[in-house]
């Protein structure tokens, strides 16, 4: 399908959620990068500048062809989008050096074409430093807010629009109106798009790309994968679809016969299950520093597949993959997992199937609620498809090793504990301890003023219960061994039968349970419950749970062999990363 509407990545985590709000809307949008040439955007109605972490003034920042300003096709830039267009137009964009982040009030003075509908003044949501001093000729200012004077512009003779605020974020709740207005009253775009909709030519796409070949997958049991493995199911017929499940030993508890039971709900006939649980722990035993782990892991991946590709390469197999539309792009984005995914669905084996034609990605054009929304029309369970997001690299990340031998250390603000964990401040990442306070703290303000206030610290926690005082307590020697994963495993599947059966798992995005090397010992392990919310695990708030279901999970945490501890972590991210590892 050709695009109504493109999105030009100028580098800003948002860019793909413009994306997927005008698909909400029933247009079907693409993110291409900020630089493609004019000429190649023409059957474009419509195109949105995006923002970006950039100053126009830097060299190498991202840059637009000028050309698309001066075509007949609408475009509205986005916060360093509108400051790109007011650069590249003769306007004056000023470096700000402390900027605006969050919520600010705008004022409306325009509310024609980009603002019907709207009046007075709007809540938004900021976040830039530079901003727009002075605009091109020709442009009127659409409204201000507290720090910006130029909050929104538009050339309407010209259509040219810009604000500096985000619409696509849920924060500005008239956001949704103003890409509507933009869309539908100036772009004139037609409603096209259903995901669930275009199930039969995707099964068309698989039928050509697969010709009289089949299809094999590596599955792992979440989303994408089930459901790009239905869709070939459908399109070939079971005999012709094989799944490969590689249990790394590093699954949660009863994952292997829950991916056999989903996949043969569905009528898979071909699931194999590669017993690599040998090959991962012996290649993990001794491994302690976090980075270190993540590498052996992304080996041992690569030498498994490489092994099992080895066997299809016969020329009478393809291989299936469900990579969905934001691993397919390589954009200066700033999203974490999406660089692993990408690195993963693209190792050695698997550039070679490209290189040769024999790859099917059936979701390469697809968001995930998209994929959610297929699924569903599909008839993957609920179960499955409402599952929480889990790490590839499994429990192993969230089993934490030490050297062990140290003591936490009192202060005023509570006890440091010997152990460090990963964080993330700008775009940089932190390894630092984490404070543990004795009681749950009066205001959510606390957390963020501790790590502020206390140097070497980047998460704050709360003891819930612990074997014995935390002064007599400590860390201990611990790697990746069976008994500590078993531990892992046991208490994460306590925390998620709890979780679950109390509707806790419905309200929240992700819950991380974290195994640290810290307790007495006779229980040298502790636990920490790390329970979120998110859009899209980029940021996180941490999230409170009803006093009666922490009792519960802490007193069957208590009575498991080996654990001395429950915390809980009551840190947002940024500063703290979501996973523990
Ligand atoms: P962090 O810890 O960076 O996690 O805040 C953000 C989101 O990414 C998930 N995550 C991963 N997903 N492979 C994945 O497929 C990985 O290696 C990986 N590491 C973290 C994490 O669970 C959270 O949802």
């Amino acid at each position: 399908m050709r695009p109504q509407i493109t999105v030009l990545d100028a580098g800003g985590q948002y860019c793909h959620l413009i994306a997927r709000r005008v698909r909400d809307l029933g247009v079907y949008a693409e993110v291409a990068p900020s630089e493609t040439p004019a000429h190649a955007l023409q059957g474009s109605r419509g195109l949105i500048i995006s923002g970006g972490p950039s100053s126009v003034y830097e060299p190498g920042s991202p840059t637009i062809d000028p050309a698309i300003l001066h075509t007949i096709t609408p475009v509205l830039g986005i916060c360093y989008g509108q400051q790109l267009m007011a650069h590249a137009l003769g306007g004056d964009v000023r470096k700000g050096d402390k900027g605006e982040y969050g919520f600010a009030q705008f004022d409306i003075i325009h509310n024609d074409s980009l603002l019907r509908g709207i009046h007075g003044r709007q809540q938004v949501w900021m976040s830039h430093r530079d901003s727009v001093e002075r605009t091109p000729a020709g442009f009127t200012v659409l409204g201000y807010t507290e720090h910006c004077e130029i909050a929104g512009m538009a050339d309407p003779q010209r259509k040219l629009y810009a604000i500096q605020f985000h619409p696509e974020v849920v924060h500005t709740p008239c956001g949704n109106t103003i890409l509507e207005n933009f869309v539908f009253g100036i772009c004139d775009c037609r409603r096209d798009w259903d995901a669930a909709g275009q199930i039969l030519s995707v099964e068309e796409q698989i039928r050509e790309t697969a010709r009289d070949r089949n299809v094999f997958f590596f599955v792992s049991g979440g989303v994408d994968s089930t459901v790009a493995y239905t869709l070939c199911l459908r399109a070939l017929g079971p005999e012709r679809v094989m799944g490969v499940y590689v249990d790394t030993g590093l699954m949660r508890e009863g994952e292997t016969e829950f991916v056999r039971q989903q996949f043969s709900a569905l009528g898979a006939r071909n699931l194999r299950i590669e017993d690599a649980r040998d090959r991962f722990l012996t290649a993990l035993a001794g491994a302690t520093d976090p980075e270190q782990k993540r590498h052996i892991i992304g080996e041992a991946f690569v030498d498994v597949q490489d092994h099992v590709l080895e066997q299809f390469l016969d020329g009478q197999w393809i291989l299936g993959q469900g990579t969905i539309y934001p691993d397919t792009i390589e954009s200066g984005g700033s999203a974490k997992a999406d660089l692993i995914k990408t690195h993963h669905n693209r190792v050695a084996g698997i550039q070679r199937l490209i290189s040769e034609g024999r790859l099917v990605e059936p979701l390469a054009s697809f968001y995930k609620d998209e994929v959610r929304a297929i699924g569903r029309q599909l008839g993957v369970s609920r179960e499955l498809l409402e599952r929480h997001p889990f790490p590839g690299p499994g429990l192993a990340i969230r089993c934490l090793c030490s050297t062990g031998g140290r003591k936490p250390e009192r202060t005023d603000d509570g006890w440091i504990l010997p152990v460090q964990s990963v964080g993330v401040q700008g775009d940089s990442r932190t390894y630092r301890a984490a404070l543990a306070l004795e009681d749950f703290p009066a205001s959510d303000n606390e957390a963020p003023r501790l790590i502020n206030s206390l140097e070497g610290v980047n998460r704050v926690t709360v003891r819930v219960w612990s074997a014995a005082p935390l002064a007599e307590m400590g860390s201990f020697y611990a790697t990746l061994s069976v008994e500590r994963l078993d531990r892992l495993r046991r208490a994460d599947a306590i925390v998620r039968r709890l979780s679950h059966e109390s509707g806790f798992d419905a309200t929240i995005w992700q819950f991380p349970v974290v195994l640290i090397p810290f307790g007495t010992p006779d229980r040298p392990d502790s636990v920490v419950l790390r329970p979120i919310d998110s859009v899209d695990g980029m940021t996180a708030q941490a999230v409170g749970m009803p006093r009666e279901l922490l009792d519960r999970i802490t007193s069957e945490l208590a009575a498991e062999p080996g654990i001395g501890g429950v915390f809980y972590d009551l840190t947002n991210k940024p500063p703290a990363t979501i996973e523990w590892e």
